[in-house]
């Protein structure tokens, strides 16, 4: 991968099976509820992104031995709680790291200073300091709730907290505090979020119960639970496997198989749109490994039309709402995405990034304060333009979704800063130049 830029060129089809990198969200989970619990956890398959070893080095300074045993498998042993950093934490890019990391942490009696790159510094965390700081934490940071900054943790108190915006970090950031908190800790989210947190907390024996009330899903944890060393398998990061699955869908010819693919019902959002857009997309071999549905995915380039994505989808594809715009620039006829103002505060303003680099690729885009229309060109054979030099601001999906751009388009796409993609797929280049695309 070069320093200076990437650049993607239209070419044939891409054929081949692949497996994704293990999946993010639960890399980040692994390592934080290991590094909590008592003894020694396995993992294996997981995600060896810069933000995934960020959380690992966070874990280590929080008192945890944390090894790498090679091939994607770690060894964390835990010291049954943390222990007060030496040092600052730096988080790098991970927004989920630092807000899991930071929820954790205020169950313990330390005092902890976080800090990250020049993107999560720019990022919101008071939605997850208003509930740390009404369970008993307290913190000193800049303005508007911005790192660095330094909490203060220890001595809460559980409470019910129901989320504002649908994030699973925040859900996640609370229920961890609750871990330690006096009483239950209860989570009510009008929309279900990503499950994962409470999933791997009952593999670590905690006992968590979860509710579908008439307000919306009430997620319940008593503090003081041990948590208990275990064995964990990251299935393939549906997020990931977005890039090449849609590179084969808007480009003839092709047919790729990506293996072993988390499905869990609240990440599959974007699939089930794909599906409805007319992509001839398929599961083999569904199973269930480590308490997840898994499968593998089989794309084929396929004719697409636009569609109104329902808004209430947001949360179960709220990081491929990038590469869906892609798709959606191959497809015929406008693509509608509403209710997706959380867009706005990831790694990027990824609603302004799209519409600024499809714009610059001659795809027609109009932007809303939360929500983003992309006009199709698929009418009568018309191809994308594309051509464009498109600027990431440092958002690794921003850069893989414009390179995927550019493999269906009449003129190669470049983008600035490659080097952010490793923050969630190491390897991208060559496992895209595997199936056959032209991407260096
Ligand atoms: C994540 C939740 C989502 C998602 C992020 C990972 C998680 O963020 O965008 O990439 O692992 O909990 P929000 O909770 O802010 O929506």
């Amino acid at each position: 991968m070069s320093e200076a830029g990437m650049k993607a060129r239209p070419g044939g089809p891409l054929r081949g099976r692949v497996r994704a990198p293990g999946d993010k969200s639960i890399s980040h989970r692994s390592m934080i509820l290991g590094a909590l619990a008592s003894g020694v956890t396995e993992i294996e398959g997981l995600l060896e992104g810069d933000d995934v070893l960020a959380t690992a080095g966070a874990m280590r300074a929080f008192g945890a031995q944390v090894e790498s045993l090679g091939g994607g498998r770690w060894r964390v042993t835990g010291a049954g709680g943390f222990s007060e950093p030496a040092d600052v934490i730096d988080c790098g890019n991970a927004g989920t790291g630092v807000r899991l990391i930071m929820g954790a942490a205020a169950g313990f009696t330390l005092a902890a200073t976080f800090t990250g790159d020049r993107s999560l510094r720019g990022r919101p965390m008071n939605r997850v300091l208003k509930p740390l700081g009404q369970m008993g934490a307290s913190w000193i940071c800049r303005e508007g709730g911005r790192l660095p900054l330094t909490l203060r943790g220890g001595g809460l108190t559980a409470m019910s907290y129901r989320l504002p915006e649908p994030s699973a970090q925040v859900k996640s950031a609370v229920l961890l505090a609750g871990l330690n908190a006096a009483g239950v800790t209860e989570v009510i989210e009008p929309e279900p979020t990503r499950d994962h947190t409470e999933r791997m907390l009952r593999a670590f024996g905690a006992r968590v119960d979860v509710a579908d009330e008439a307000d919306g899903r009430h997620v319940r944890l008593a503090g003081g639970q041990p948590l208990t060393g275990t064995r964990i398998v990251v299935p393939g990061d549906p997020s990931s496997a977005a890039f090449p699955l849609v590179a084969a869908i808007i480009t003839p010819g092709s047919e790729v198989t990506v293996e072993g693919v988390l499905l869990n019902p609240l990440r599959t959002g974007l699939f089930e749109t794909l599906r409805e857009m007319g992509a001839d997309l398929t599961i083999e071999n569904a199973r269930e490994e480590g308490g997840e549905q898994v499968g593998d995915v089989v794309a084929r380039h396929s004719a697409l039309k636009g569609v109104a994505v329902p808004p209430e989808r947001a949360p179960s594809m709220i990081d491929e709402y990038p590469i869906l715009a892609v798709a959606a620039a191959y497809a015929e006829g406008p693509t509608v995405m509403r209710g997706i103002g959380e867009l706005r505060v990831k790694e990027s303003d990824r609603i302004a990034m799209m519409a600024q680099g499809l714009a610059a690729c001659g795809v027609g885009v109009e932007e809303e304060p939360e929500g983003l229309i992309v006009v199709g060109a698929a009418r009568a054979n018309h191809a994308v333009r594309g051509g464009g030099l498109v600027r990431t601001h440092g958002d690794h999906r921003i850069a893989m979704s414009h390179l995927i751009l550019g493999l269906g388009a009449d003129e190669a796409v470049a983008v600035d800063e490659p080097g952010m993609i490793a923050t969630s797929f190491p390897g991208f280049g060559a496992l895209m130049a595997g199936l056959g695309a032209d991407i260096v």
